[in-house]
């Protein structure tokens, strides 16, 4: 997913100033290139015209992961939120106001983490392989018709596959009810779009909490074996705030989703440029987990995680690196996860061969390492050697500089995935 150069922060650059990250994520690996050459963690400007430190490096990030010096609470350790200098409409401000454990630290990120914990036993995701696998099969099957009807043809395979599927998953881990699936479905992806104005925001941002305070009056209603029910019973029991039921419920939903979607879509687009590499999945002679890892590592789904705080001035001995207290930290897996000094200089290239491929943060690090990557990956293990069987002939109706990439400083990956499917082969026998 390349794209023009980044003027504005090469000009940026060049005066001295802070970088200013491109909202719009034209060209988020162009960025983080620009951003690696200034350093190790470079001071940026997050769309909104905030300045935060942006974090490249895999050992500086390591080390800040895994260390109480750093927070994730703005309401304990960031003064521009505390003093209430941050506009209430920032594009950015839901990753800051809400409340669980994404954006939570110390004994409070570990209450609010456990009460998440239920949903995601051993036992719990592995019996996610069986539904999983039916709804992928419903989703193929869906669209084997389509290119029954419409020989060459083509479809969005983001918009008919990607982003339907994890939806699903995440519906059914929270027991969302059919008819609020719509809903979810049509908001849920604006809260990763760093280039909405600050009233779609806002009215974005609205719709989803309409759209969760529902799900509790439903769920509070008909209990069953999900998450939410679990999460409106540690609410009852004074364990956590409405606010924090509902933001949990948001974390959820929008980590469950939005994240799986591009692993998907990505893995997809970095296939179909490496044919090679995919019949060596095909016939058996390469394991889709290392595909998996290698698409992981290159094009993080999760491109940059805002925010992080420093909770009292500090300097990392390693990179010499000093934070103030209060300053905002984000960190750019995507920047991170193609660190040639990990990886080589080649870490741009896909090559799921690659010795270091499991060797990224995708997940994060630390404390907030995903609650969900066994999950996801067991979502992608079921669902990418199920397409590819499926649709031997598919392949790209996009241009050689691939599909426009999402609008987000967040979210990495494809926009659209316009593709051909060809002819279907024969459905698998139950
Ligand atoms: C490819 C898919 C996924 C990717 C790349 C991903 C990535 C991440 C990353 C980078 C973090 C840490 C953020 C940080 O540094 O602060 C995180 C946290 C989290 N993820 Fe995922 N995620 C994925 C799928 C999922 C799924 C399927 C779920 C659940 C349904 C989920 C639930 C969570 C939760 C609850 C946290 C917060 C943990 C905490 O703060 O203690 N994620 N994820």
């Amino acid at each position: 997913m390349s794209g023009c150069p980044h003027t504005s922060a090469t000009a940026a650059t060049a005066a001295g100033a802070p970088l200013v990250l491109d909202g719009t994520a034209r060209d988020l690996h162009g960025e983080a290139t620009a951003l690696r050459a200034l350093g190790a963690a470079p001071a940026t400007v997050l769309p909104g015209g905030i300045p935060a430190r942006t974090i490249t490096d895999p050992g500086l990030a390591r080390r800040l992961l895994s260390s109480s010096r750093v927070s994730k609470d703005a309401h304990r350790h960031w003064p521009e939120w505390i003093e209430g200098r941050v506009p209430a409409d920032w594009e950015l401000v839901t990753w800051v106001a809400v409340r669980n454990a994404l954006s939570a630290y110390g004994d409070e990120h570990r209450r609010l983490r456990k009460a998440l914990g239920p949903g995601f036993t051993h036992r719990r995701v592995k019996a996610f392989a069986e539904p999983i696998t039916a709804i992928t099969t419903q989703l193929l099957d869906d669209l084997a018709a389509t290119a029954l009807a419409e020989p060459g043809g083509e479809v969005d395979l983001r918009d008919r596959f990607a982003w339907i599927l994890p939806l699903q998953v995440a519906n059914l881990l929270l027991g969302v009810p059919e008819q609020l699936h719509d809903g979810f479905r049509k908001h849920i992806g604006s809260l990763f779009d760093t280039s909405l104005t600050p009233e779609a925001a806002a009215s974005e941002a609205a719709a989803v909490y309409g759209l969760l305070n529902d799900l509790v009056t439903l769920k509070s209603a008909t209990p069953g074996d999900d998450v939410t029910s679990d999460l409106i019973a540690s609410h009852r029991t004074g364990d956590l705030t409405e606010q924090e039921l509902l933001d949990s419920l948001l974390l959820l939903i929008g980590a469950g989703h939005e994240t799986t979607v591009n692993l998907i879509g990505s893995l997809v687009i970095n296939l179909l440029n490496n044919p090679e590499q995919l019949a060596a999945l095909t016939s058996g002679s390469a394991e889709w987990t290392d595909a998996i890892e290698e698409s992981l590592r290159h094009q993080a789904p999760i491109a940059t995680i805002i925010p992080r705080f420093a909770v009292e001035d500090f300097t990392d001995e390693e990179t010499d690196e000093s934070f103030r207290a209060g300053e905002m930290i984000a960190v750019n897996y995507a920047a991170i996860n193609r660190d040639p000094g990990t990886h080589g200089e080649d870490a741009h290239e896909f090559d799921i061969t690659r010795e270091t491929r499991g060797d990224h943060m995708a997940f994060g690090h630390g404390v907030h390492y995903c609650l969900g990557a066994p999950l996801a990956r067991l979502e992608v293990s079921i669902a990418l050697p199920a397409l590819f069987a499926r649709f031997p002939e598919l392949a790209p109706a996009y241009g050689p500089e691939g599909p426009a990439p999402l609008p987000s400083i967040i979210s990495n990956g494809p926009l659209t995935l316009p593709v051909r499917l060809g002819r279907p082969a024969e459905a698998p026998a139950d």
